[in-house]
């Protein structure tokens, strides 16, 4: 049987990636003029799914459409079979198949997605792939590619180059990782003493490197294929096979403006599109782009419309520490739960980062979001300010993109805080037991347990509360920890299940 041997040897870390997921790609694709299916009673099809870790969360919430995975290693495939089969989900196929072999018995797809392939294939591969998504992208279909970009990845390739030079004799794939680690262990301080100008570079890299999992590692940086490529190179490709661009899902790197003033009146007076992306893509020296095409029969606005925004659903987890201020106009610093930071500025920005953040992991729909925002200023803040609605449309585009909001077509309101007597999610309950240290929220985010945190998602049966829960973990842990600090992290750990939509809420 046909496998992928060094997939086998060393599985991909299979996890939701969470710009992949069909909510955010009809709603970007609307946002640029694309008429994308209602996700909800959709097909999706994913190139290189590995053992269907992004796929299936995806097809466990939206039972009305249809997933198919394709994947070129055997033990990949088989292991995400069985989680399908546990979960009893009918509305997922994970296939065997190289990518080489086409999909031509597979039908019309709304949304392709090819994460971690297009660069790590060979040239023929990479052809087929955007044959394929030519082939069975439906007409307002959307295709996600992800791929290493140049020139950044130049100098990923430096350490890539002496990691695959320093483990070439070994052929076992265990060994070279063993090998590769103890590598970046021995030569990072001699790196950083001698490379001259590249050690920042070479230290950033090694550090960077000892904390990837160990799959990326391997896949990434041991790998004979991987060819990172220009963003015109990799547009002449797509057009080749008939593609258009749309976007890419990191909104801001096609924004002139979120460059700096020199760059962005640079970048500003490049008439053409694909033009201004590649000269940004150099000022940057991007490494890494995850972008959206279409059929070039397909009509697309260059830039996100503004009317199609207002009518998009947001979600978002932003807190800040500071009073918030809903009087002025004065930046303040929101911060997400894995501690990205973005300033916020207008009150009514503010408010509705607030109103999101209450309703996290729900969903809020813009008309609903603005008119909150508004009686909050016009309660509590500069009443004049609360009717500046364009402000507030502006400032959401800003957050999304730069990744502080998400967009959706989905507003559905979700619990956030634990019952007296929680339950483990059926999804969540079936990750942890097919061993994985990583469940799928539903936001479709990875979320890693350490072993107390698995542990205790182990015990939400629904019949024990909080007393019978820290009883419990006191046993497990360390007896002469303090009950009151293991009854707090208990408590946060809840919080944290619920607010991820890891707990049932019937
Ligand atoms: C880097 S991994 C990415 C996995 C997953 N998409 C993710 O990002 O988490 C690449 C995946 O593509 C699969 N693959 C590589 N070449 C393939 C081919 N010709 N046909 C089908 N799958 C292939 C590998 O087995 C592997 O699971």
């Amino acid at each position: 049987m046909k496998t992928l041997a060094s997939y086998d040897a060393i599985p991909y870390e299979s996890i939701p990636i969470t710009e992949t997921h069909v909510d955010g790609l009809a709603a970007l694709g609307r946002l640029f003029g694309v008429s994308t299916a209602d996700p909800r009673r959709c097909r999706v099809l994913e190139l290189g799914c590995a053992e269907g870790g992004n796929l299936l969360p995806m097809a466990f919430y939206l039972p009305d459409s249809e997933f198919v995975g394709i994947d070129l290693s055997a033990r990949q495939v088989a292991d995400g079979r069985r989680l399908v089969a546990e979960l009893a989900l009918g509305n997922i196929t994970l296939l065997h198949r190289d990518v080489m072999d086409g999909a031509d018995d597979l039908g019309r797809f709304d949304y392709i997605i090819a994460h971690g392939l297009y660069s790590w294939v060979p040239a023929p591969v990479r052809e087929r792939l955007l044959a394929l998504c030519a082939t069975n992208l439906a007409p307002d279909g959307i295709a996600y590619l992800s791929w290493n970009a140049l020139p950044g990845w130049h100098t990923r390739a430096i350490m890539r180059d002496m990691l695959r030079h320093h483990t070439r004799e070994a052929s076992d794939a265990r060994v070279r990782l063993d090998m590769a680690y103890l590598f970046l262990e021995e030569y990072g301080a001699a790196l950083a003493a001698e490379a001259g100008d590249l050690a920042p570079i070479l230290e950033t890299e090694v550090e960077y490197l000892k904390q990837a999992p160990p799959s990326y590692l391997y896949h990434e940086y041991l790998t004979e294929t991987n060819e990172p490529m220009l963003f015109s190179d990799f547009m002449t490709q797509a057009r080749g096979h008939g593609l258009r661009y749309v976007a890419d899902v990191d909104l801001h790197t096609l924004l002139p403006e979120t460059l700096g003033q020199a760059a962005g009146q640079v970048a500003a007076e490049i008439d053409e599109r694909e033009a201004r992306i590649q000269a940004m893509d150099f000022m940057r020296a991007r490494r890494f782009h995850r972008s959206l095409l279409t059929h070039a029969a397909t009509p697309v606005y260059d830039v996100p419309d503004l009317a199609v925004l207002r009518t998009l659903a947001f979600h978002a987890d932003l807190s800040s520490d500071a009073e918030i201020d809903l009087r002025s106009p004065a930046a303040q610093p929101f911060v997400t739960a894995t501690g990205s930071r973005y300033a916020v500025k207008h009150p009514l920005a503010k408010a509705a980062a607030m109103w999101l953040t209450a309703r996290y992991p729900g969903g809020v729909a813009y008309t609903e979001l603005y008119q909150a925002a508004a009686g909050i200023v016009a309660t509590h803040g500069d009443a004049a300010l609360a009717t500046e609605e364009d402000a507030l449309a502006g400032e959401l585009l800003d957050l999304l993109a730069w990744g502080g909001v998400r967009v959706a077509l989905d507003a559905t309101p979700r619990a956030n805080e634990p019952p007296a007597r929680p339950r483990t999610h059926t999804l969540a309950r079936a990750q942890l037991k097919h061993g994985g240290d990583c469940v799928a929220s539903v936001r479709h985010t990875a979320v890693h347990l350490d072993e107390a945190g698995a542990h205790l998602l182990g015990l939400l049966d629904g019949q024990r509360d909080l007393d019978a829960l820290v009883t419990a973990m006191r046993a497990r842990l360390d007896p002469s920890l303090d009950p009151a600090s293991i009854r707090d992290g208990c408590e946060r750990l809840l919080w944290t299940f619920a607010r991820n939509g890891l707990l049932e809420t019937s």
